[in-house]
């Protein structure tokens, strides 16, 4: 009963939709644990760019069951937008093969608005979140008020969802924000209940019976582990844990399920970040807009959700031997190595110097990260366009040694490397 976990080891972006679009040709169910719709997973299929916000990047395989867990927070509104966009590109969205988990919390538009209204407050401290209302929802739920999916199905379900947006409006009149009027989200969200009631279903039974009938879940992680809300850089981080720990609680799945998973990391060629935070291998200038491109590709570096430019830089080791650690990773899915041909050399960061001392671990003030300075270690470039590379042989010797150094840094194996956004951009290392 294999367990297949896609981790994102940095902070987001890694291309973990393309690498589980790798997996899902061979799976049985697609499942999402954490988060909302502040994900964006892309998945590139000849003409066809799939941005995803909410379901899992399998869907696009019509053997696949699409699952979205009982961790996550869900915006009806975006869930609807996105069924459709996928209906129109001719992929089932059933409520045969897309099920959402009664538990998962619900998002509301106050939670959009007092993210929005929090962000503001926070000022120079701001942690430059999505506005997707992620925070607020999780809160709600900490706090035990949240509204969940199987409350849609309850006759009482527009009078919680009224009380709900009052409650929230004594905050945002509070924070100096927009009362929101509860009558038209209620309408709202009860035409969204009778378009999701019958995708509504418990789907911690379901993969459990699944992996004990041996089918494969691939449980795709969403955001990146320096964003997990225990073990990222905090407090800039998102409100819910992006880590492969999250899969069994965010799926309703016991321990035995960890017993057969394989832990893939997701590890761009380099390190990116969107929003505020610290970031010690940063760059800007000419190399900074090297890395994250024009903005005249789909791939360049700005965000999937919100179109803000991505904070670059050179690709971190220890953050990744702390994300690799934290994870249990058990082979590294390398992308975007293609950005980096035409570089004379290359840098990566092996360990920090920090209040005088060499770090090869996180300083246990979090804050402390923002003032280590990076050791670096200088790796040759190559100049060669490698998007045509399908098979090792085919790579470059530098980038060979790059990927070498990486598997030494790390030790774990480097399984696939990615070559340009495409499902045959892939390069397949022998287990
Ligand atoms: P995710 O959130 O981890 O799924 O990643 P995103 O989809 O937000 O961002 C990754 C971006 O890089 C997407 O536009 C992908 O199509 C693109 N991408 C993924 N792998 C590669 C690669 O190897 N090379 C290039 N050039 N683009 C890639
Ligand atoms: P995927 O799944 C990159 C970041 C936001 C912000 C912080 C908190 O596509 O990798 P939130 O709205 O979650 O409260 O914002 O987390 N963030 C992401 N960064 N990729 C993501 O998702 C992200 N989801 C949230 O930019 O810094
Ligand atoms: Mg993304």
């Amino acid at each position: 009963m294999p367990l297949q976990v896609i981790i994102g080891t940095q902070w987001g972006d890694e291309g973990k939709g393309r690498i589980v679009d790798w997996y899902a040709a061979r799976g049985d169910y697609s499942a999402r644990y954490n988060g909302g719709d502040n994900a964006g997973h892309t998945v590139t299929v000849g003409e066809k760019l799939f941005k995803l916000h909410l379901i899992p990047s399998g869907i696009i395989h019509p053997q696949m069951t699409a699952i979205l867990g009982n961790g996550m927070v869900i915006n009806p509104q975006t869930l609807l937008a996105e069924m459709d966009m996928l209906h129109r590109a001719g992929i089932s969205v059933s409520p045969g093969r897309l099920h959402v988990s009664h538990a998962a919390h619900l998002i509301t538009p106050a939670h959009q608005a007092l993210d929005r209204a929090l962000e503001g407050k926070r000022g120079t401290g701001q942690i430059g979140t999505t506005g997707r209302g992620i925070g607020p929802a999780y809160t709600d739920k900490a706090a035990r008020r949240g509204l969940r999916m199987a409350d849609m199905l309850a006759p009482e379900f527009e009078a919680r969802l009224g009380d709900h947006i009052t409650e929230a409006n004594r905050t945002l009149g509070w924070l100096g924000a927009p009362e929101l009027d509860p009558k038209p989200i209620c309408e709202t969200y009860l035409q969204a209940a009778g378009k999701l009631s019958r995708h509504i279903a418990d789907t911690s039974l379901e993969l459990h019976a699944a992996l004990q009938n041996g089918k494969t879940v691939l449980a795709e992680g969403a955001q990146g582990t320096l964003l997990d809300i225990d073990l990222g850089t905090y407090p800039y981080v998102t409100s819910s844990c992006t880590t492969a720990s999250g899969v069994l609680t965010g799926l309703g799945l016991g321990l035995d399920a960890a017993r057969t998973a394989t832990v893939t990391g997701v590890v761009k060629a380099f390190q990116t970040r969107v929003g505020s935070g610290p970031f010690p291998t940063e760059v800007f200038d000419e190399l900074g807009s090297r890395l994250r491109g024009s903005g005249e590709h789909p791939w360049d570096e700005y965000g999937t959700t919100t179109g803000r430019p991505r904070r670059v830089g050179w690709l971190d080791g220890v953050l990744l031997n702390y994300a690799l650690r934290v994870n249990g990773v058990s082979e590294l899915a390398v992308t975007k190595l293609d950005i980096l041909s035409g570089l004379d050399s290359l840098r990566l960061c092996t360990a920090y110097r920090c209040n005088g001392q060499r770090l090869t671990d996180l300083p246990l003030i979090p804050t402390d990260l923002g003032h280590c300075k990076p050791v670096y270690e200088e790796l040759q470039g190559w100049n060669e366009d490698i998007s045509a590379a399908r098979s090792p042989s085919d790579l470059p010797s530098a980038a060979i040694a790059y990927l070498d150094r990486l598997g030494s840094l790390t030790g774990i194996p480097v399984r696939l490397v990615s070559v340009g956004p495409e499902r045959e951009q892939l390069v397949v290392f022998p287990k």
